[in-house]
């Protein structure tokens, strides 16, 4: 629309970018198409943001949230609840691994992140370890951009504008395995240093300061960076020896997208936090929530003890209402199974690009792919900086959306472009998402 930059502030979004251009602008969705205002249609390959796992067009989620606010539009989760909250954390509980019982509610993902850091440093004071603060979190890795879920994030271009940070983000390797700087021919090698590393960053930053590490189960930011086998146990293990929180930040990979209904039991390790949000509603209502297990909630537990933290519409009543739904959806679909049914599909389907010179690797799990794209596939060279710029922003993201499929191609790692469908899509969009990036990756292969 014509006006769209005139007042609407866009996130992350080069502005001055559409001064001669129209913003797009999507009016509407139905299942794992979205339409914009000129009518077009796109295939949705992004869920959103890794939000709209049950699809788009649900009129029951839209009417449960109607019938939510007919009945109680809000009330607060300080000092009363309200049945939905009650019954959704209760949901939650049951759905979690381990003893993952105890639910507090946000509005989205920073605050997830950012309560989650909170409690571990109140945990630690309460419990005779008041210097315990900082925490550990990967190269590359977005867990938000809340000042705290900021410093917690691991791409200097966009935290340099806002520094100085909170004190205490201790950063570590990733596990991307095909720019492995060690151990580029063993996964298992590879995954036990990346772990070790971890463990290094404890002991030099002092186990006395180190609260928490912030994983999550696949690394979004970079391209889709599954673990490396053995790495979560090996994490777990070096977090109990240091009495370091596990937290798990599923804002992504939890409802689905890994094929279970979290990324923890994905990959079989048990955190003593989830932080998650996006697919918990698939996006009818905005909601997330910091999950954490009995022992952290118990120094609150006390006569006079409180966690003294809060926001107003965490767990809105509306959004609890659509998040029951939602999960009811997913219950009676098996979405979750669907996942597990067509992964290998969805992977089988997005590797015959690796016939294309331009791309050098596909990896991911579940409905959670990222393909590196690379100038040279033999020796892995990446594209400069001028180059990813004209490749990425000034070509790909317009070809691929003009194709007819809305993705996302990055370069906050290495230049990727990242697919996460909505979960009911099946061979059909599969085959669409191959057909469409292979033309386009062609084109900028022989634009280069
Ligand atoms: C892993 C992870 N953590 C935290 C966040 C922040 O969530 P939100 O944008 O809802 O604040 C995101 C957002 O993409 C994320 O992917």
């Amino acid at each position: 629309m014509a006006n769209a930059t005139d007042h609407l502030w866009m996130h992350f979004t080069r502005m001055a970018s559409y001064s001669a251009g129209e913003v797009p602008t999507i009016v509407r969705g139905e299942g794992a198409y979205i339409w914009d205002s000129q009518g077009r249609r796109y295939l949705d390959g992004l869920a959103g943001l890794f939000v709209v796992n049950a699809g788009h067009g649900r009129t029951e989620l839209a009417e449960a949230a109607a019938k939510q606010a007919g009945e109680l539009a809000y009330f607060p989760l300080w000092s009363y609840a309200h049945p939905k909250a009650i019954e959704l954390a209760e949901k939650i509980a049951s759905l979690t691994p381990g003893d993952l019982n105890r639910v507090f509610f946000t509005t989205g993902g920073s605050e997830a992140v950012e309560a989650a850091w909170k409690l571990a440093r109140a945990y630690f004071k309460r419990t005779g370890q008041p210097n315990k603060y900082k925490v550990v979190s990967r190269y590359i890795a977005y867990h938000g951009t809340s000042m705290g879920a900021l410093s917690i994030t691991g791409l200097p271009g966009i935290k340099s504008d806002f520094e100085p940070l909170v004190p205490g983000g201790i950063k570590v390797p990733n596990t991307n395995f095909y720019r492995a700087p060690e151990h580029g021919d063993s996964p298992e090698a590879f995954g036990r240093w990346a772990a070790e590393e971890i463990r290094r960053a404890i002991e030099r930053e002092g186990p006395d300061t180190v609260a928490a590490v912030f994983l999550e189960p696949v690394q979004n930011s970079g391209g889709c960076f599954p673990p490396p086998p053995g790495y979560f146990e090996r994490v777990r293990e070096i977090c109990d020896e240091y009495d370091v929180l596990l937290v798990s930040d599923e804002v992504i990979c939890s409802w689905g997208r890994l094929g279970e209904y979290f990324g923890a039991v994905r990959y079989g390790y048990q955190p003593d936090i989830i932080t998650t949000a996006k697919g918990i509603t698939s996006g009818y209502a905005p909601l997330g929530a910091m999950i954490a297990s009995e022992r952290l909630m118990e120094p609150f537990l006390t006569e006079t003890g409180m966690f003294a933290h809060g926001v107003t519409f965490g767990g809105h009543p509306v959004s609890c209402a659509v998040a029951l739904a939602n999960l009811e959806v997913f219950a009676r679909e098996d979405l979750v199974g669907h996942v597990r049914a067509n992964e290998g599909a969805f992977r089988s389907t997005l590797e015959k690009l690796n016939d294309l010179p331009i791309v050098g690797d596909v990896r991911g799990d579940g409905y959670f792919y990222g393909i590196e794209l690379v100038k040279d596939k033999g020796t892995r060279e990446t594209f400069d900086e001028a180059e990813s710029e004209r490749l990425l922003r000034g070509y790909l993201s317009t070809a691929l959306f003009q194709a007819g499929l809305y993705c996302r191609a990055d370069d906050r790692g290495d230049p990727v472009v990242q697919l996460a469908p909505p979960l009911i899509a099946d061979q059909q969009q599969f085959d669409e998402i191959e057909q469409i990036l292979r033309a386009v990756l062609t084109e900028a292969w022989n634009r280069l």
